[in-house]
């Protein structure tokens, strides 16, 4: 039983980031109340955002633009509405006996921006998808203030401007919609993906400078301060984590009928050829991560792993706090007892690590130390699983790449990692043919490199 999936999202464009450019409802669209939604419409106008160049000053004011040009990725979010006409959102549909999929609640809770008819202002269209106000929030507070001489950006969010700038707000943000919420239609069960919907994977770092309409210079820095690329990386690593912890301990998508909801779980726990044939290797690898159990699907827990590369920039200890709760998880699973527990707990180790990420100061020196982390033999020995894999390639472009931003490095000095970087993407390019050996011999590859720059 394969898995016939797109591969990788993002894909060429992750190789794309590091080497060619380098820019660097809240969750779910929670009604502020007295929120309308106004619409794209309302943000047209050639003094607002529907430029067709960038003024360069304050805010680059073709954001319009950047965002319904359906042929880039950056366009992505308003082809999402376009994209449950087609043939394949249609089946989807018919196969899970819903509504059309352009009106199911069951998509637009993720493909459109969708307010309650009471909260839609004259202007507002649920075609324009994934709308400026589906992430900046609802403007009805705003909308006429927030550019007037004067207004500053912290009165803006007092007026119900989202703080998309705040990393572990816009993970919650993006999450709702690239994870999933406990909204009842805003999820994607293993049901859902048995009826043909992609496979999801995100990275908050990645993800935001793909979908890029914004510039952080020098003046973005004045008005709301720099984050940096591995900031942003690892809150939205440990986000993602408890965010998944949360679905599966609390939610009501936590069970599926009997099952548990299979989507928590490694894919290839499950998915995978039988032979009987002597020569046949078997798709188990030992993982230090886990007890050695088994005929005992994994829990997916690549996010896990990325905190454990992202923890051991602030101790030696807080790395392995988060390997021994992750032993502990895997091992609560497995008996079933104290699963709640564990939860509790590495919910609580999250919550600690953010506010450590949120508070410190990124160096070269971290940034090289949690790459050479990330490529290490000792820390691939846990990339047993394809989930992760797309993260690791994710975290060493995303990272290089900021690196790149800051002036850490040379766009010239990482160039060299380019070849390697694709045969680590091509490893991770199907998923139905993930060589962890070809991977590691990359990422070995990429390591010896990583010492030149
Ligand atoms: C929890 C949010 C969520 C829900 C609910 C959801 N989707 Fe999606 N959908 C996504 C995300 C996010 C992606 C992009 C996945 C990626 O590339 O990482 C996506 C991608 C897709 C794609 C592929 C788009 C492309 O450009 O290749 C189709 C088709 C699709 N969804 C259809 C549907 C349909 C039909 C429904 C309702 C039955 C639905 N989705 C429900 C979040 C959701
Ligand atoms: C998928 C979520 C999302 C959508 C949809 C979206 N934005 Fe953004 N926007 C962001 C993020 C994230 C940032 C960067 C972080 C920040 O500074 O807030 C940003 C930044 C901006 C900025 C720059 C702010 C600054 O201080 O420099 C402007 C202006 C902006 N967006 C306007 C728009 C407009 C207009 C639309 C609709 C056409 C839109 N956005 C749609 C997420 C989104
Ligand atoms: C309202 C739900 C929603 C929110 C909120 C949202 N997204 Fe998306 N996003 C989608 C859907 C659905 C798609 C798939 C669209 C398609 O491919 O047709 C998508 C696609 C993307 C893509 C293109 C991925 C690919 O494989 O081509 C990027 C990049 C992205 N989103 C980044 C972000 C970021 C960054 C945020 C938060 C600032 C965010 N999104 C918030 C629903 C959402
Ligand atoms: C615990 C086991 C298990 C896990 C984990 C699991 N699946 Fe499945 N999956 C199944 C079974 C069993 C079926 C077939 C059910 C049926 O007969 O309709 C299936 C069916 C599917 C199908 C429909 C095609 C087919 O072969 O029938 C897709 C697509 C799919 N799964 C994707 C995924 C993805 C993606 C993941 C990981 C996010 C995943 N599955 C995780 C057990 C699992």
């Amino acid at each position: 039983m394969k898995i016939n999936q797109r591969p990788l999202s993002g894909g060429i464009l992750l190789l794309f980031l590091i080497m060619g450019f380098a820019t660097a409802q809240p969750a779910g669209f929670d009604e502020n109340t007295d929120g309308i939604h106004a619409g794209v419409m309302s943000c047209y106008g050639s003094t607002c955002h529907g430029r067709q160049e960038s003024t360069g000053v304050v805010v680059l004011q073709n954001e319009i633009q950047i965002w319904q040009d359906e042929t880039t990725v950056a366009g992505a979010h308003v082809r999402a509405y376009k994209i449950l006409f087609d043939d394949r959102s249609q089946a989807i549909a018919e196969k899970m006996n819903i509504d059309a999929a352009h009106t199911a609640p069951e998509c637009l809770s993720c493909h459109s921006d969708p307010v309650p008819a009471s909260l839609r202002g004259p202007q507002f269209q649920i075609s324009d998808g994934i709308g400026c106000e589906a992430c900046h929030g609802a403007s009805g507070g705003w909308l006429t203030s927030h550019y007037a001489e004067g207004a500053t950006h912290a009165e803006n969010i007092s007026n119900g401007l989202y703080p998309t700038e705040d990393p572990l707000a816009r993970a919650d943000l993006c999450l709702s919609c690239h994870l999933g919420s406990s909204r009842e239609d805003q999820f994607v069960s293993h049901r859902l993906m048995a009826a043909g919907h992609p496979r999801m994977s995100f990275e908050l770092d990645l993800f935001t400078a793909l979908q890029a309409h914004h510039l952080e210079d020098y003046d973005y820095e004045e008005r709301k301060g720099l984050q940096g690329g591995a900031r942003v990386w690892a809150i939205g690593q440990a986000k993602a984590l408890q965010n998944q912890l949360d679905l599966f301990g609390n939610s009501d998508h936590a069970r599926d009928g009997l099952f548990p909801e299979l989507i928590f779980y490694d894919c290839f726990a499950c998915h995978r050829e039988i032979s009987d044939d002597p020569n046949w290797r078997p798709v188990v690898r030992e993982n230090p991560l886990r007890p050695d159990i088994r005929g005992v699907p994994k829990f997916n827990d690549a996010h896990m792993i990325m905190l454990s590369i992202a923890a051991s920039s602030l101790s030696d200890e807080a790395r392995q706090s988060v390997d021994a709760q992750t032993f502990a998880f895997h091992r609560a699973l497995e008996t079933g007892i104290g699963v709640d527990e564990e939860i509790t707990a590495y919910m609580a180790l999250s919550a600690r690590l953010i506010r450590q990420f949120q508070r410190k100061q990124f160096t070269r020196s971290d940034y090289l130390s949690m790459i050479r982390n990330t490529l290490s033999r000792s820390t691939a020995a846990a990339y047993t699983d394809y989930q992760t894999t797309e993260q690791v390639v994710m975290a060493v472009d995303t990272l290089l790449n900021a690196m790149v931003v800051s002036g850490m490095t040379t766009r010239q000095a990482v160039s060299i990692m380019r070849e390697d970087l694709e045969i680590a993407y091509d490893a991770v390019l199907d998923p139905n043919d993930y060589d962890q050996d070809q991977l590691i011999a990359a990422l070995d590859r990429i390591a010896a490199s990583l010492e030149t720059i």
